[in-house]
């Protein structure tokens, strides 16, 4: 039978979902108009909503009494989510994000960057209010390196000798260390500290299957069906596995693997047909996708440790329609 989010995922989850939503949006409040008015923009342009979700399902699924704790927690991870997505369009460059232009081309950089600041400031001033010190540890240690994979990714940026090990370690820090923060985040919310390591290792995998994903579509999908460009990696030199893999298996004598090379050390997307071409015939594609369902195979496996309710089968539903995007 075919997966189904409404069905499988969200349906289990579906009030807490309401309440995490006005809580969003009730949760961004300032006094400076422009402050509402960018995130504003950003918040309700919509997005997955896969981070709360995925912690809504966690909560649950350890037996979380004090539910609203979680559709508290949940919001803050939006939150920090979309904060990172307002500076991650800076440092890209990038025009559009969720079908609408980034924040930066609305207003300009400056506007962008600030109001990012305020949006994790304000997330952490809601995760006080929760009173759980052992969670804000977590919480600050966590978006400590979430700051660290994204500078990691900007050090590998132009450089095309990043290595895969290289490459694991970005995408840990820049994607699935938040994911790990809303599923461990659930487990210490419920007291149920023998979940924290088997929700931890799920959430890690799937995120690394997840951005392994994002990064394939970024050279086989198109702006309409993403919300966000296409060739936005390249663009910006980056070394993403599609990449990797593609020089790796292509011959190092060859014109191809000299393309390749050239567009990592200058940006550009001139030669982006052609990388396209030998990121497909050389085999890299398919690399990329083995790896993206070896990832998610190990996030269901470590699901088996909590006991077995609709929410664990909605979290592993999750995972695997996460790898329907590429199929
Ligand atoms: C985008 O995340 C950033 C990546 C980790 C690739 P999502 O694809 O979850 O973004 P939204 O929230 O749905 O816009
Ligand atoms: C994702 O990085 C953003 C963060 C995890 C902070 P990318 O730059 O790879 O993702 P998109 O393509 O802009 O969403
Ligand atoms: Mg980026
Ligand atoms: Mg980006």
């Amino acid at each position: 039978m075919t997966i189904d989010f409404k069905r499988d995922v969200l349906a289990p989850v579906a009030h807490d979902f309401t309440a995490m939503d006005t809580f969003i949006n009730e949760g961004i409040t300032s006094k400076v108009a422009l402050v509402m008015a960018v995130s504003k923009h950003v918040v309700e342009a919509g997005g997955k909503r896969m981070r709360p979700i995925m912690c809504l399902l966690a909560a649950r699924a350890c037996g979380l009494s004090k539910i609203e704790h979680a559709h508290h927690l949940a919001a803050i991870i939006e939150m920090l989510h979309t904060a990172t997505l307002v500076h991650d369009d800076v440092v890209d460059e990038s025009g559009l994000r969720r079908g609408r232009p980034t924040a930066n081309a609305t207003w300009n950089n400056q506007t962008a960057v600030l109001v990012g600041d305020f949006l994790i400031a304000r997330a952490f001033d809601l995760l006080v209010n929760i009173q759980n010190y052992d969670l804000l540890k977590d919480f600050s240690t966590g978006t400590c390196e979430i700051a660290e994979g994204e500078v990691l990714q900007l050090q590998s940026q132009h450089q095309p000798d990043t290595s895969e090990e290289t490459y694991l370690k970005i995408i840990h820090g820049k994607t699935s260390r938040l994911f790990e923060l809303a599923t461990e985040g659930a487990a210490i919310l419920a007291d149920q500290a023998e979940y924290r390591e088997p929700l931890r290792h799920y959430a890690g995998h799937f995120g690394n299957a997840f951005q392994i994903i994002d990064d394939i579509l970024d050279y086989t999908s198109d702006a309409e069906t993403l919300g966000k460009n296409i060739g936005d990696d390249l663009m910006e030199g980056k070394p993403t596995l599609p990449l990797i893999a593609a020089m790796r298996l292509t011959d190092h004598d060859s014109a191809q693997y000299q393309i390749i090379r050239r567009s990592i050390a200058t940006g550009g997307i001139a030669d982006l047909e052609q990388v396209i071409k030998i990121v497909k015939q050389s085999g890299a594609l398919d690399y990329c996708m083995q790896r993206a369902k070896q990832e998610t195979a190990l996030a269901i496996e470590a699901l088996q440790a909590l006991p077995e309710t609709e929410y664990r089968q909605g979290l592993q539903s999750l995972a695997e329609l996460a790898l329907e995007r590429i199929q």
